[in-house]
């Protein structure tokens, strides 16, 4: 039996990918490993979001090539979002792996490894399908608290920066009711939340069927207490959809809402089809539905043409909307975008480096303040695990805030209610309370 090693990088569409890449190997008799030094087989399964994320991998390829010293028929593959990247520099033999194999074609996998042992020569899979969504193969799930399921993958939404919907494709949304079984079993198996995943998830639509729906529908499977989604687009949050993360119980009372920027001139040059104006609106028709929203977003600093003026409109949101957390980025200029084919990256790296820090710095006031509201407040948590202090447990509010607690004989898995005495710019502390 063949033992693989997959180290992963990216977001959480990519850690559920490499749950399904070993689901389907599994089926093929592949065994796993979790040491580089053990394995007949590696792979990397890839991001290429920003510059930084493909490097590493780049580092990474470079290291682990050197085991082939000691393993001759050792086989190297790169899996992910950085197939498409490679396809031109694998053609050109520069990367020296033997597998490359974009995110539609893992079903091929234990083919394409076998023909690799059949004929020695290298083989690549770069085709992007309108119609794979994985919806029959169920990922192997580590056991834990919450579970991720990919809905709906790919992303037509073209903002000019990013890379995603040329590495992901076209979108397209998963049955219903194939959803609901995967969550039953999930459910069957001890999970008490979910987290329903895909690059722009609030588009999800399978025939009749849109995101508010979906949601409902998956909250009548018993014993998943907590639904949680992402990433969802600004563009696709009609008020159906708010009135169900409003009104359904399990429906947690976070949104993440990408910002990106605040000044209407560079939303319209990222083509994020909204203005300031109308994320303000969106936001302030959340709070009103929900009063006890949690919100938080992305950010990048520094995208072409950006003005300390354009870039004050930014900070401008971020004081104004006040979220309680958020990522910040500097633009990273991806090959074949629309960005790079547009525009030049023309913002200085001191300059993104001045406005991220600052923005960062801001963020963590206002989250700290934010924080600060929930002194005094009693929340249900559900546990995750350790926390970093012995003694002491942390989990989750509905609001995904991170509570940590006395342990007290409490089990990971189980809900508890936590009162408030203590915070950080992002963490609430606290005692149980009945
Ligand atoms: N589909 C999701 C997430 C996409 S990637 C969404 O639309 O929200 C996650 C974040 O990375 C984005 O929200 C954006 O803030 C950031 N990002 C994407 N491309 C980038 C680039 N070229 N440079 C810097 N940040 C980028
Ligand atoms: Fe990228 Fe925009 Fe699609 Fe998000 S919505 S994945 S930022 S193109
Ligand atoms: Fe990266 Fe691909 Fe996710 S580019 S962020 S792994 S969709």
């Amino acid at each position: 039996m063949n033992k693989v090693y997959i180290e992963t990088y990216g977001c959480q569409m990519n850690v559920y990918d490499t749950e399904i890449v070993k689901s389907i190997l599994q089926k093929n008799n592949y065994s796993f490993t979790d040491k580089p030094e053990d394995a007949e087989i590696i792979f990397l399964n890839t991001c290429s979001v920003r510059e930084n994320a493909h490097q590493k991998v780049h580092q990474r390829i470079n290291v682990l090539k050197q085991l082939r010293r000691q393993k001759k028929d050792l086989l190297m593959g790169v899996l992910g979002c950085m197939a498409q990247n490679l396809r031109q520099e694998l053609l050109e033999d520069k990367v020296g792996v033997d597998i490359i194999a974009g995110p539609d074609s893992y079903k091929k996998l234990p083919q394409i490894i076998s023909n690799v042992y059949n004929t020695g020569e290298k083989e690549f899979e770069l085709t992007l399908s309108e119609f794979e969504t994985y919806s029959d193969v169920f990922p192997t799930h580590e056991a834990s608290v919450n579970a991720w399921i990919a809905v709906m993958r790919g992303c037509d939404n073209f903002c000019t920066f990013c890379v995603v919907p040329y590495t992901r494709g076209r979108e397209r949304s998963r049955d219903p009711q194939n959803i609901v079984e995967e969550v039953k079993q999930l459910a069957d198996s001890g999970f008490k939340q979910i987290t329903l995943l895909g690059q722009n998830v609030n588009s999800y639509q399978f025939k009749k069927y849109d995101f508010a729906d979906l949601i409902e529908k998956v909250s009548e499977v018993n014993s998943i207490e907590r639904i949680r989604f992402t990433s969802p687009h600004p563009k696709d949050f009609p008020a159906k959809l708010i009135d169900v993360v409003a009104n359904n119980e399990k429906a947690c009372k976070h949104i993440h809402l990408p910002l990106q920027a605040g000044n209407d001139r560079i939303l319209e040059m990222m083509n994020r089809t909204y203005t300031q104006k109308e994320f303000l609106d969106l936001v302030d028709v959340m709070r009103d539905k929900i009063p006890k929203l949690v919100l938080t977003t992305d950010i990048i600093v520094g995208f072409p043409t950006e003005t300390d003026e354009d870039y004050k409109d930014t900070l401008k949101v971020i004081e104004n909307v006040e979220f309680d957390s958020a990522f910040m980025f500097k633009y990273s200029e991806r090959k074949n975008t629309i960005a790079q084919r547009k525009f030049k990256d023309d913002v200085p790296e001191d300059v993104k480096t001045f406005r991220m820090v600052q923005l960062v710095e801001k963020q963590r006031n206002i989250g700290y303040k934010k924080n600060q509201q929930h002194l005094g407040e009693t929340f249900s948590v559900l546990i995750e695990g350790q926390a970093k202090k012995p003694t002491q447990m942390m989990g989750r509010n509905d609001g995904n805030k991170i509570v940590v607690f006395p342990e007290n004989g409490k089990k990971v898995s189980e809900f508890v209610n936590v009162k408030i005495n203590e915070v950080t710019p992002n963490t609430l502390i606290g005692d149980l309370v009945k």
